[in-house]
């Protein structure tokens, strides 16, 4: 399989920030990859650099064959675009927006025509064609702009949090477009999401990025894989600290997290946990909550940053996080 995309140590700074610091991968011919990572980890950055809106401030990206800074016309050529904030103008119905969009890709007569009853239909809107799109919900926002990211044929398809802000029950409707794309059109599609579910659901592999760096890759498999059978989180009456001082048999990993809350990684959560109780007897220490379970991404994503994605994506911008405090393996 060819790549579809080739990224190598792309920077970007805007002033003081440094939104991308190193980022290489790349992403294989008919493949869905997703960027995966929490609020502020430089997935918009990268998207738009991959798109040509965008000068990274080091490094080089080949889109579809072509550079994004020498072939910027040929790369635009190639690739439809769906943003993470919506571009399109409200008094147009929907049948002119894909107009004008299919018009400025060249498209014409009875050919644009056609094209655009069959994307209409495709994202199930072709009943309101007539519509302007101030009249439309976010969600068939959504679907038109996917219609229209596909207007002109692309081979890659660029989301950026295709499903950001939309109720369940259309996520799931834009999940089976975004398979039947790739299924039925062949087209490699490029997504970022801070959405585990949607990463692990549609991914055929995934990059984990934070702070403008990526610190993981791979299938939502592998990915699991990296830190082991069961996973186990002990919260304590008050958050901990220093990490006790015991010994649990069965374990590969102990660490405290940011919110005070004990991880073990274990190849057998069911032997380790009455230990747990056991030593935590002992040392006198109350636990109010234990739970454990098969690795989910968001579980990956602790074990290599010490916060939880949900949470980062809580915060806002210029909170910073408390150091991980690490320990060695017993
Ligand atoms: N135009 C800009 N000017 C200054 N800082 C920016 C700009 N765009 C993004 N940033 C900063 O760059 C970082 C990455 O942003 P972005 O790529 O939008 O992340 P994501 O899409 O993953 O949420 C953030 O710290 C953000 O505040
Ligand atoms: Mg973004």
């Amino acid at each position: 399989m060819s790549d579809a995309i080739i990224v190598e140590d792309l920077k970007k700074n805007y002033g003081d920030v440094e939104a991308l610091r190193g980022v290489s991968f790349r992403v294989k011919s008919g493949e869905i990859f997703a960027f995966l990572g929490p609020n502020g980890a430089g997935k918009t950055t990268t998207i738009h650099i991959l798109t040509t809106l965008l000068r990274p401030t080091a490094g080089s990206a080949i889109v579809a064959g072509h550079d994004v800074l020498k072939e910027a016309k040929e790369v635009r050529r190639k690739i439809g675009i769906v943003f993470q904030d919506p571009t399109y103008d409200r008094d147009l119905t929907a049948y002119e927006n894909l107009y004008l969009h299919g018009k400025i890709y060249g498209l014409k007569g009875s050919e644009l025509h056609k094209r655009i009853l069959e994307m209409l239909k495709f994202v199930e809107l072709d009943k309101f064609k007539d519509k302007p799109l101030k009249t439309f919900s976010g969600g068939m926002i959504r679907r038109l702009e996917i219609a229209r990211g596909l207007m002109h044929l692309p081979e890659i398809l660029f989301l950026d949090e295709p499903t950001i802000g939309l109720d369940p029950q259309t996520r799931v409707k834009i999940w089976d477009y975004i398979r039947e794309i790739k299924r039925e059109h062949d087209i490699t599609i490029f997504l970022t999401t801070h959405y585990m579910d949607e990463a692990e659901l549609l991914a055929d592999r995934i990059s984990i990025i934070d702070h403008g760096k990526i610190i993981a890759e791979g299938t939502p498999e592998s990915l699991k894989r990296l830190i082991g059978n069961d996973v186990i989180y002990v919260k304590f009456g008050k958050p901990l600290n220093d990490l006790p001082d015991f010994e649990i048999p069965f374990t590969k990993t102990y660490r405290i997290l940011e919110d005070g809350r004990l991880e073990i990684i274990t190849k057998d959560a069911s032997k380790v946990i009455p230990k747990i109780f056991e030593e935590v007897q002992k040392l006198g220490l109350k636990i109010v909550e234990i739970n454990y379970k098969k690795p989910s991404l968001n579980d990956v994503f602790i074990h290599l940053t010490g916060r939880d994605l949900r949470d980062s994506e809580k915060q806002s911008n210029g909170v910073t996080f408390h150091m991980l405090r690490r320990f060695p393996r017993r």
